[in-house]
């Protein structure tokens, strides 16, 4: 019997695949690959992380190249290439010109690697994802997009920070799209096995979902030449960590829905099991009136991306 260590592609060797790519060799989680379309960056940052080797210590192989057939047999890959936002863009004036990259980046990964678990990062989340679903035709277990580890995470930590408490403690469930009109469910939300509600005011958590549903807009300006890059790398590594270790993790994740939550046929940001299987099982928590009618909100605007991608694979 033999084993290999798995590959981890990273598609985008940008802020978030190059931080995801520390994080990746820091876990041990396989050998890392940088693929980018820029001449030098994938080469550069992979040989740069390969000189930290013996430090951090990882037995981690780094690899960077321009060259899409580098791909091949990959286990997992992260995709992250397209543009960011800048100052006063949103996610959606992004739709045109990353739905070109996903498609390019799509039909490459469906030939070279067709048994790859695929997580995508690349904005308009929503859309993208549904996008490599539609060019790479691989099964919805195995296309799934970071943006619920992520918008869950930011709403615990600003709970954390609110409440003077470990982050580690405090877990948080925001459901919907990727976008302004993310649900974060208060209710859901626990500290220490604690409902938030019993620790902290309506208005303070009104005012914590406002925060979160801006957070990335919040980041976007103060950085003024990009986006968020940590949290979002963290997020996308703590996906493929679950998949590779078969954890059998409960998350939030986009998840193509198949008639639950009274959708078809699009992704959303969901509840589910994330284990070896890729996505196993889509979870369906009890929703309020209140927190029905935002979740339905949040998939008007997710719907009219998906009808978007519809148009543009047709023609
Ligand atoms: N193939 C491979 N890489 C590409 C391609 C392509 N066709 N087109 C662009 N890229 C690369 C860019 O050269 C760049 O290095 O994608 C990388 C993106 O990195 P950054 O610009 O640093 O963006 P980043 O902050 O990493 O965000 C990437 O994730 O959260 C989303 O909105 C964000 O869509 C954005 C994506």
């Amino acid at each position: 019997m033999s084993f290999k260590k798995p590959k981890i592609a990273l598609v985008g060797a940008g802020q978030i695949g190059g931080t995801m790519a520390l994080l990746a060799a820091q876990k041990q989680l396989g050998d890392v690959l940088l693929v980018d379309v820029v001449e030098g960056v994938p080469q550069g940052k992979s040989l740069d992380i390969l000189h930290g080797g013996p430090i951090i210590p990882t037995s981690s192989q780094m690899s960077g190249s321009n060259d899409y057939a580098a791909l091949k047999d990959s286990n997992v890959i992260i995709v992250t290439a397209g543009l960011p936002r800048k100052p006063g863009m949103s996610r959606d004036d992004l739709l045109d010109v990353n739905f070109g990259i996903i498609k390019t980046v799509g039909e490459h990964i469906k030939k070279s690697a067709p048994n790859a678990f695929v997580i995508v990062v690349t904005n308009p989340l929503d859309a993208m994802v549904y996008a490599m679903h539609r060019v790479t035709g691989f099964p919805t277990n195995r296309v799934v997009g970071m943006a619920g580890v992520l918008d869950s995470g930011r709403f615990a930590a600003l709970v954390a920070e609110e409440l003077n408490v470990s982050a580690e403690d405090v877990t948080a469930l925001v459901m919907g799209g990727h976008g302004d009109t993310m649900v974060p469910l208060i209710r859901y939300c626990s500290v220490g096995g604690i409902p938030v509600t019993q620790l902290l005011s309506k208005e303070k958590l009104d005012a914590i979902s406002k925060r979160t549903a801006n957070a990335g807009g919040e980041v976007v300006a103060l950085l003024k030449t990009g986006s968020a890059f940590y949290s979002p790398a963290l997020s996308a590594i703590h996906m493929a960590e679950a998949y590779l270790k078969d954890k059998r993790s409960v998350i939030t994740a986009a998840a193509m829905l198949n008639g639950e939550y009274g959708y078809k046929g699009m992704y959303a940001g969901v509840p589910v099991i994330l284990g070896g299987n890729g996505l196993e099982k889509v979870i369906e928590v009890e929703l309020d009136a209140d927190e029905k009618k935002s979740f339905e909100t949040s998939m008007e605007a997710v719907k009219s991306l998906v009808e978007w991608v519809d148009k543009k694979m047709a023609g």
